[in-house]
């Protein structure tokens, strides 16, 4: 078995221009993803975790840092459409809203079928066959194949984009809080699903989510993310035992639970921001 990660950032920063300065989205974030893994992005909003994945999957570049993808740089993979191909079959993301993945005017069994002879499939039958085995996999069927994305609940849609980034075997698929808005019964049978493929395939997760019960279920390593920075990265497990940083343990007890101080989270917050301002 091989061991050069599927996925490495080595020191990624992406700033954006605001009025007169910069605004640092990302600061010297690294992690490697192996075969088979799921690594968790955690952090509120506005913490950095969108731009890290657009990085990932090339759709901004970064100001400084590397991102190589089985072991070679993800820019020297974008010139012509083998080199886009390439990249397509490296990292698949999925987005928060569905219809970024899906187009409006076509079925959702046509767009797999699409997918898949773009990769090369030029057998009908057996694409047919496959689309059917995509959908299945998502948990859902004939109708929802014939169907237009607007025909579909926001549900099903989901489950479809999930689909559409399945249909080309990326190596690394990217969610980026995109079980977020389902009902916690499809968000289970998504979440399900994906430990599946994981144990099947060795595809490797990069899973962004604001709810530390969610990357539980799903990862092996959560990395939190505050500011742009990365505060603490470590097995989902010990940091949730004990986590190390002010803000991972704010997070933490941001989750209601019997108990829960809503009054005492929010004072803790704003002495976490003036302390870091403080800082910096
Ligand atoms: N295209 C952009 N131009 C300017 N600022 C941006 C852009 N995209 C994101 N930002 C800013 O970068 C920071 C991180 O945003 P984002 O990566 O979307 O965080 P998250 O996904 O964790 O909510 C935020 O302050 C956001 O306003
Ligand atoms: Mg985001």
């Amino acid at each position: 078995m091989s061991t050069t990660p599927l996925l490495q950032a080595a020191g990624l920063r992406k700033t954006y221009p605001t009025g007169g300065s910069r605004l640092v989205a990302v600061e010297d974030l690294s992690f490697s993803l192996y075969a088979g893994g799921a690594l968790g992005l955690v952090g509120e909003s506005g913490s950095g975790k969108t731009t890290t994945v657009r990085m990932l999957v090339g759709l901004e570049r970064p100001d400084q840092g590397e991102i190589l993808v089985q072991g070679a740089p993800l820019a020297a993979r974008t010139r012509g459409r083998a080199a886009r191909l390439a990249r397509a079959k490296a990292v698949q993301i999925v987005f928060q809203d569905p219809y970024l993945s899906l187009d409006g005017r076509i079925s959702i069994g046509a767009t797999l079928d699409g997918v898949l002879r773009l990769h090369g499939c030029a057998d009908r039958p057996a694409r047919a066959a496959r689309v059917r085995e995509l959908l299945a996999q998502v948990g859902l069927g004939a109708r929802e194949a014939a169907a237009l994305p607007r025909g579909l609940s926001g549900g099903q849609r989901q489950r479809a984009a999930i689909a559409r980034a399945l249909a080309v075997e990326p190596a690394v698929l990217v969610l980026d809080e995109a079980v977020s808005a389902l009902d916690v019964s499809v968000q289970a049978q998504v979440l399900n699903l994906l430990s599946d493929i994981r144990r099947d395939t060795g595809i490797g997760l990069v899973f962004v989510s604001h709810d530390l019960a969610v990357v539980r279920y799903v990862c092996d390593e959560a990395l939190v993310m505050y500011r742009g920075r990365t505060v603490e990265h470590q097995p989902v497990a010990e940091l949730l035992a004990a986590p190390q940083h002010p803000y991972t343990r704010l997070l933490l007890a941001s989750v209601p639970h019997p108990g829960w101080d809503p009054e005492g989270i929010g004072r803790r917050r704003r002495e976490l921001a003036s302390s870091q301002e403080a800082a910096s």
